[in-house]
Protein backbone atom coordinates (compact mmCIF):
# COMPACT_ATOMS: atom_id res chain seq x y z
CA UNK A 1 0.00 0.00 0.00
CA UNK A 2 2.64 2.33 0.98
CA UNK A 3 4.14 2.11 -2.95
CA UNK A 4 1.47 3.71 -4.87
CA UNK A 5 2.94 7.07 -5.61
CA UNK A 6 -0.17 8.92 -6.00
CA UNK A 7 -1.98 9.80 -2.59
CA UNK A 8 -5.55 8.44 -2.22
CA UNK A 9 -6.97 11.92 -1.43
CA UNK A 10 -5.45 14.85 -1.94
CA UNK A 11 -7.00 18.19 -0.60
CA UNK A 12 -5.42 21.74 -2.24
CA UNK A 13 -6.18 24.59 -0.94
CA UNK A 14 -10.10 24.50 -0.41
CA UNK A 15 -12.64 26.72 0.65
CA UNK A 16 -16.22 25.75 1.31
CA UNK A 17 -18.65 28.47 1.99
CA UNK A 18 -22.40 28.29 2.57
CA UNK A 19 -24.35 31.21 1.55
CA UNK A 20 -27.40 32.13 3.34
CA UNK A 21 -28.37 34.44 4.61
CA UNK A 22 -25.15 35.32 6.14
CA UNK A 23 -21.96 33.47 4.27
CA UNK A 24 -20.58 30.81 6.87
CA UNK A 25 -17.38 29.56 5.61
CA UNK A 26 -17.30 26.28 6.92
CA UNK A 27 -13.28 25.15 5.68
CA UNK A 28 -11.15 28.01 5.09
CA UNK A 29 -7.53 27.35 2.99
CA UNK A 30 -7.15 23.69 3.48
CA UNK A 31 -4.55 21.48 2.45
CA UNK A 32 -4.28 17.63 3.17
CA UNK A 33 -2.68 14.81 1.66
CA UNK A 34 -3.48 11.27 2.45
CA UNK A 35 -1.65 8.40 1.79
CA UNK A 36 -2.75 4.74 0.61
CA UNK A 37 -3.47 2.87 3.33
CA UNK A 38 -2.97 6.39 6.44
CA UNK A 39 -6.14 5.97 9.10
CA UNK A 40 -6.32 9.55 10.25
CA UNK A 41 -8.62 11.08 12.86
CA UNK A 42 -10.25 13.93 12.16
CA UNK A 43 -10.96 16.04 15.23
CA UNK A 44 -12.42 19.55 16.34
CA UNK A 45 -15.37 20.89 18.23
CA UNK A 46 -18.43 20.94 16.73
CA UNK A 47 -18.82 23.08 14.06
CA UNK A 48 -15.24 23.40 12.74
CA UNK A 49 -16.01 21.58 9.33
CA UNK A 50 -15.33 17.89 10.21
CA UNK A 51 -18.20 17.43 7.87
CA UNK A 52 -18.00 19.03 5.70
CA UNK A 53 -14.55 17.88 5.02
CA UNK A 54 -16.06 14.14 4.35
CA UNK A 55 -18.36 15.53 2.43
CA UNK A 56 -15.90 17.21 -0.06
CA UNK A 57 -13.63 14.34 -0.23
CA UNK A 58 -16.28 11.99 -0.96
CA UNK A 59 -17.34 14.19 -3.81
CA UNK A 60 -21.21 14.58 -2.59
CA UNK A 61 -20.35 18.45 -2.32
CA UNK A 62 -18.19 20.86 -4.32
CA UNK A 63 -15.24 23.12 -2.98
CA UNK A 64 -16.24 27.16 -3.42
CA UNK A 65 -12.57 26.86 -4.12
CA UNK A 66 -9.53 24.48 -4.57
CA UNK A 67 -9.63 21.29 -5.76
CA UNK A 68 -10.11 18.02 -4.16
CA UNK A 69 -8.61 14.72 -6.11
CA UNK A 70 -9.23 11.31 -5.30
CA UNK A 71 -6.09 9.06 -6.88
CA UNK A 72 -4.90 12.10 -8.44
CA UNK A 73 -8.75 13.11 -10.27
CA UNK A 74 -10.16 16.24 -10.03
CA UNK A 75 -13.55 15.30 -8.51
CA UNK A 76 -15.52 18.63 -9.83
CA UNK A 77 -13.79 17.74 -13.46
CA UNK A 78 -15.85 14.11 -13.43
CA UNK A 79 -19.07 13.08 -14.76
CA UNK A 80 -21.65 12.75 -12.22
CA UNK A 81 -21.45 8.74 -13.45
CA UNK A 82 -17.46 8.69 -12.65
CA UNK A 83 -18.03 10.10 -8.98
CA UNK A 84 -20.89 8.18 -8.36
CA UNK A 85 -18.71 5.39 -9.63
CA UNK A 86 -15.86 5.69 -7.77
CA UNK A 87 -17.95 6.00 -4.70
CA UNK A 88 -19.91 2.59 -5.07
CA UNK A 89 -16.27 1.18 -5.38
CA UNK A 90 -13.73 2.58 -3.66
CA UNK A 91 -15.67 4.33 -0.52
CA UNK A 92 -17.27 3.71 2.29
CA UNK A 93 -19.15 5.80 3.78
CA UNK A 94 -20.83 6.12 7.64
CA UNK A 95 -22.80 9.38 7.48
CA UNK A 96 -23.79 11.35 11.19
CA UNK A 97 -27.05 10.79 10.05
CA UNK A 98 -26.77 7.11 8.57
CA UNK A 99 -28.84 8.02 5.59
CA UNK A 100 -30.62 4.22 5.70
CA UNK A 101 -33.16 3.87 2.90
CA UNK A 102 -36.25 4.02 5.03
CA UNK A 103 -38.73 1.61 3.24
CA UNK A 104 -35.56 -1.28 3.43
CA UNK A 105 -34.70 -3.71 5.83
CA UNK A 106 -31.19 -4.01 7.47
CA UNK A 107 -30.35 -7.08 5.61
CA UNK A 108 -31.50 -4.62 2.31
CA UNK A 109 -29.75 -1.49 3.24
CA UNK A 110 -26.48 -3.40 4.04
CA UNK A 111 -26.91 -5.73 0.89
CA UNK A 112 -27.65 -2.56 -1.25
CA UNK A 113 -23.99 -1.61 -2.84
CA UNK A 114 -23.37 -5.27 -3.70
CA UNK A 115 -26.96 -4.95 -5.84
CA UNK A 116 -25.62 -1.87 -7.15
CA UNK A 117 -22.31 -3.34 -8.16
CA UNK A 118 -24.35 -6.01 -9.56
CA UNK A 119 -23.54 -8.74 -7.43
CA UNK A 120 -27.07 -11.55 -7.42
CA UNK A 121 -29.95 -10.93 -4.73
CA UNK A 122 -29.23 -13.99 -2.76
CA UNK A 123 -25.34 -13.56 -2.64
CA UNK A 124 -25.93 -9.92 -1.75
CA UNK A 125 -27.90 -11.00 0.67
CA UNK A 126 -25.86 -13.68 2.60
CA UNK A 127 -23.11 -11.28 2.53
CA UNK A 128 -25.09 -9.00 4.00
CA UNK A 129 -26.29 -11.53 7.11
CA UNK A 130 -22.78 -12.42 7.68
CA UNK A 131 -21.46 -8.65 8.15
CA UNK A 132 -24.87 -7.92 9.95
CA UNK A 133 -23.41 -10.97 12.67
CA UNK A 134 -20.07 -9.38 12.49
CA UNK A 135 -21.05 -5.82 13.74
CA UNK A 136 -23.48 -7.48 16.50
CA UNK A 137 -27.13 -6.58 15.42
CA UNK A 138 -28.24 -9.92 14.13
CA UNK A 139 -32.07 -9.67 15.25
CA UNK A 140 -32.69 -6.98 14.17
CA UNK A 141 -31.68 -7.59 10.67
CA UNK A 142 -35.29 -7.78 8.78
CA UNK A 143 -36.28 -4.87 10.61
CA UNK A 144 -36.58 -1.51 8.79
CA UNK A 145 -34.60 1.64 10.26
CA UNK A 146 -37.52 3.22 12.02
CA UNK A 147 -38.06 -0.12 14.14
CA UNK A 148 -34.38 0.58 15.30
CA UNK A 149 -32.39 2.22 18.09
CA UNK A 150 -30.13 5.12 16.80
CA UNK A 151 -27.11 2.67 17.75
CA UNK A 152 -28.58 -0.32 15.97
CA UNK A 153 -28.82 1.87 12.93
CA UNK A 154 -25.54 3.25 13.33
CA UNK A 155 -24.36 -0.43 13.44
CA UNK A 156 -26.61 -0.87 9.92
CA UNK A 157 -24.79 1.80 8.57
CA UNK A 158 -21.16 0.69 9.30
CA UNK A 159 -21.98 -2.86 8.05
CA UNK A 160 -23.50 -1.18 4.63
CA UNK A 161 -20.12 0.82 4.48
CA UNK A 162 -18.06 -2.19 4.68
CA UNK A 163 -20.00 -4.49 3.15
CA UNK A 164 -17.73 -4.32 -0.56
CA UNK A 165 -14.28 -3.91 1.21
CA UNK A 166 -13.91 -0.47 0.09
CA UNK A 167 -10.53 0.61 -0.61
CA UNK A 168 -11.37 4.02 1.29
CA UNK A 169 -13.69 4.34 4.59
CA UNK A 170 -14.81 7.79 5.24
CA UNK A 171 -17.02 7.53 8.58
CA UNK A 172 -18.32 10.44 10.24
CA UNK A 173 -18.46 9.76 14.40
CA UNK A 174 -19.41 5.91 13.83
CA UNK A 175 -19.34 5.27 17.21
CA UNK A 176 -21.13 8.29 18.60
CA UNK A 177 -24.22 6.18 18.94
CA UNK A 178 -23.36 3.49 20.35
CA UNK A 179 -22.27 2.19 24.30
CA UNK A 180 -18.15 2.28 25.04
CA UNK A 181 -18.55 -1.50 24.94
CA UNK A 182 -20.51 -1.91 21.61
CA UNK A 183 -17.77 1.09 20.54
CA UNK A 184 -14.92 -0.57 21.24
CA UNK A 185 -16.03 -3.89 19.55
CA UNK A 186 -16.48 -1.89 16.17
CA UNK A 187 -12.71 -0.02 16.26
CA UNK A 188 -11.65 -3.63 16.73
CA UNK A 189 -13.81 -4.52 13.68
CA UNK A 190 -11.65 -1.40 11.69
CA UNK A 191 -8.86 -2.43 13.11
CA UNK A 192 -9.26 -6.25 11.25
CA UNK A 193 -10.82 -4.42 8.26
CA UNK A 194 -7.82 -2.31 7.78
CA UNK A 195 -4.61 -4.85 8.41
CA UNK A 196 -6.90 -7.00 6.15
CA UNK A 197 -7.33 -4.90 3.30
CA UNK A 198 -5.06 -2.14 4.19
CA UNK A 199 -8.52 0.23 3.97
CA UNK A 200 -7.46 4.07 4.20
CA UNK A 201 -9.15 4.90 7.03
CA UNK A 202 -10.81 8.78 7.67
CA UNK A 203 -12.28 8.76 10.93
CA UNK A 204 -14.19 11.80 12.76
CA UNK A 205 -14.45 11.54 16.66
CA UNK A 206 -14.46 13.48 19.48
CA UNK A 207 -13.04 10.70 21.45
CA UNK A 208 -9.85 10.16 22.21
CA UNK A 209 -9.97 6.98 22.59
CA UNK A 210 -11.18 6.57 19.09
CA UNK A 211 -8.75 8.69 17.65
CA UNK A 212 -5.77 5.71 19.42
CA UNK A 213 -6.98 3.75 16.74
CA UNK A 214 -5.06 6.07 13.98
CA UNK A 215 -1.43 6.78 13.25
CA UNK A 216 -2.70 10.56 12.26
CA UNK A 217 -4.60 13.00 14.05
CA UNK A 218 -5.81 15.94 12.19
CA UNK A 219 -7.40 19.00 14.09
CA UNK A 220 -10.11 21.66 12.70
CA UNK A 221 -10.65 24.45 14.52
CA UNK A 222 -13.17 27.17 12.60
CA UNK A 223 -12.56 25.74 8.93
CA UNK A 224 -8.86 25.45 9.47
CA UNK A 225 -6.55 22.68 9.98
CA UNK A 226 -4.97 23.70 13.45
CA UNK A 227 -2.78 20.67 13.84
CA UNK A 228 -1.02 17.47 11.81
CA UNK A 229 0.50 15.08 14.03
CA UNK A 230 1.67 11.09 12.99
CA UNK A 231 2.74 9.05 15.72
CA UNK A 232 5.51 7.40 13.92
CA UNK A 233 6.03 4.29 16.31
CA UNK A 234 2.32 3.59 14.81
CA UNK A 235 2.93 4.52 11.28
CA UNK A 236 5.78 1.42 10.81
CA UNK A 237 2.77 -1.00 11.98
CA UNK A 238 0.84 0.23 9.56
CA UNK A 239 0.46 -3.15 7.82
CA UNK A 240 1.00 -5.20 11.14
CA UNK A 241 -1.09 -4.00 13.64
N1 LIG B 1 -25.65 22.97 4.33
C1 LIG B 1 -25.19 23.95 5.11
N2 LIG B 1 -25.67 25.20 5.01
C2 LIG B 1 -25.19 26.20 5.80
N3 LIG B 1 -24.22 26.04 6.72
C3 LIG B 1 -23.72 24.82 6.87
C4 LIG B 1 -24.17 23.71 6.09
N4 LIG B 1 -23.45 22.60 6.47
C5 LIG B 1 -22.61 23.01 7.44
N5 LIG B 1 -22.77 24.33 7.69
C6 LIG B 1 -22.01 25.13 8.65
O1 LIG B 1 -20.63 24.91 8.40
C7 LIG B 1 -19.90 24.80 9.61
C8 LIG B 1 -19.22 23.45 9.67
O2 LIG B 1 -20.19 22.43 9.77
P1 LIG B 1 -19.84 20.90 9.85
O3 LIG B 1 -18.92 20.56 8.74
O4 LIG B 1 -21.13 20.16 9.90
O5 LIG B 1 -19.06 20.80 11.23
P2 LIG B 1 -18.74 19.54 12.17
O6 LIG B 1 -19.01 18.29 11.38
O7 LIG B 1 -17.30 19.72 12.54
O8 LIG B 1 -19.63 19.67 13.36
C9 LIG B 1 -20.91 25.03 10.73
O9 LIG B 1 -20.87 26.39 11.08
C10 LIG B 1 -22.22 24.69 10.07
O10 LIG B 1 -23.28 25.37 10.68
MG1 LIG C 1 -20.27 16.72 11.82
Amino acid sequence: MENNPIPVIEVKGVRKSYANGAEVCALDDVDLTIGHGQRVAIMGQSGSGKSTLLNLICGLDVPTKGQVLFEGRDLATMSDDDRTRIRRVKMGMIFQTFNLLPTLTGVENVALPLRLNGVALREANEKALAMIEKVGITKRAHHRPDEMSGGERQRIAIARALIFDPPVLLADEPTGNLDSHTGEDILSLLESVHSEFGTTILLVTHNEHAAEHCERRVTLLDGKIVADETDTSRTANVSSV
